[in-house]
Order: C-alpha cells, then structure tokens, then sequence
C-alpha cells in the first residue's frame, strides 16, 4: 500500500500493529509533503532503524501530524527555515519520543493553556483550539502514556511523552 493511503487508513482506525518506528514517521512526513514542499523547513528524525513496537499506529500518525502542523503554522510563522527535531528511543519496553522545533515558542503563561480544549490564538484563521488537546488524549487515552511540553518565548517548544509497547 502507498505509504500515505496506509496512514491515512490509521487514521481512520484505532487498530494496534507492530510498526517500525523510523519508517512510520517517513510514511507521516511523505503524507504531508504537499504542505511541506511550499516551505523551506527541515525535520530530522533521529531513530534507530530497527525500532519495533506494537501500538495505536493511528494515534502515533495523528499525534506527529497535529504537533508539525503546529511548528508549520505557529511556531514558523514568518519564518522561513523552520527546524524539527525528533528523537526516538527505547528502554526495554519503553519507548520515549522527543519533539522539538526552533520556532517562537511560547510565554509561561500560554504554555499553561497549551493542552486546553479550544485554546487558540488563530481564531479568526480557522483554529478551533483542538490540536494539543487531542494530542494529549491520545497519549494519555490511546497510548497509555505521558506527555510535557517545555518551552520559553522565542526558544521554540518542545514536547516529551512515552509509552510501552502494547504487545
Ligand atoms: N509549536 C508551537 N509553537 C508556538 N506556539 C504553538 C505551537 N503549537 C501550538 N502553539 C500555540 O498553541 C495554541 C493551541 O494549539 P492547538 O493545536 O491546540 O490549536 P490550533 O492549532 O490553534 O487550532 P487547531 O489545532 O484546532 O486547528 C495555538 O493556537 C498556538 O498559539
Ligand atoms: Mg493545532
């Protein structure tokens, strides 16, 4: 199957299978070139090849695409080579994943609503304020696991979340 028709079909379903970490997240990252080929950007994915687990493998696509439309939309906002980066590790069954991106990040104060259901500061450009709440669900909900965001006003923002493999 097409690599974008596979996530697409995860997204649409909350079956658990064994992926291959690395090559899931270039399947994500290949399923939003049309919106990434307009930008300058870089993400690099810093994941050894041969990570294995069993998991909501439409939560993972979902979390990855909502957190880089995220870095795309508000964190580049007039910037024009965003960086991403995401590292990818395993302990024993744990697997631990981190985000990063070096955009404007965002005041103490915002970030203490980051995850909150209809936060927004694209209101009037279509946002509803759901991303991050529904990224946050999914990891805690669909995933079992835990995720932080850390960030300061123009020193991007970063999240840390981890999970156990479900097999
Ligand atoms: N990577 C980021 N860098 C800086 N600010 C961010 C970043 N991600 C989110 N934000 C801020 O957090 C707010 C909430 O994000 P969230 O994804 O929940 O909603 P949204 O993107 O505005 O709308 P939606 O995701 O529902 O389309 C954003 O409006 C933005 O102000
Ligand atoms: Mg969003």
């Amino acid at each position: 199957m097409a690599s974008f028709k596979r996530v697409a079909t995860d997204q649409s379903n909350d079956k658990v299978r064994l992926i291959n970490i690395g090559e899931y997240l270039d399947d994500i990252i290949h399923s939003l070139h049309p919106i990434l080929k307009r930008k300058s950007h870089t993400i690099k994915v810093n994941c050894l090849k041969n990570i294995e687990f069993y998991v909501h493998a439409g939560a993972i696509s979902q979390i990855f695409t909502n957190l880089i439309m995220n870095s795309i939309l508000h964190a580049f906002e007039g910037m024009s080579r965003g960086e991403i980066i995401i590292n990818i590790s395993v302990e024993n069954q744990l697997i631990k994943m981190q985000y990063q991106d070096n955009g404007c990040g965002m005041s103490p104060k915002s970030l203490d609503k980051l995850f909150d259901q209809f936060y927004t500061t694209k209101e009037n450009s279509g946002g509803s304020g759901l991303g991050t709440y529904i990224v946050k669900r999914l990891v805690t909900d669909s995933l079992n696991g835990t995720i932080v965001a850390t960030s300061n006003l123009n020193e991007g923002l970063s999240y840390a979340f981890e999970f156990y493999n479900m097999q």
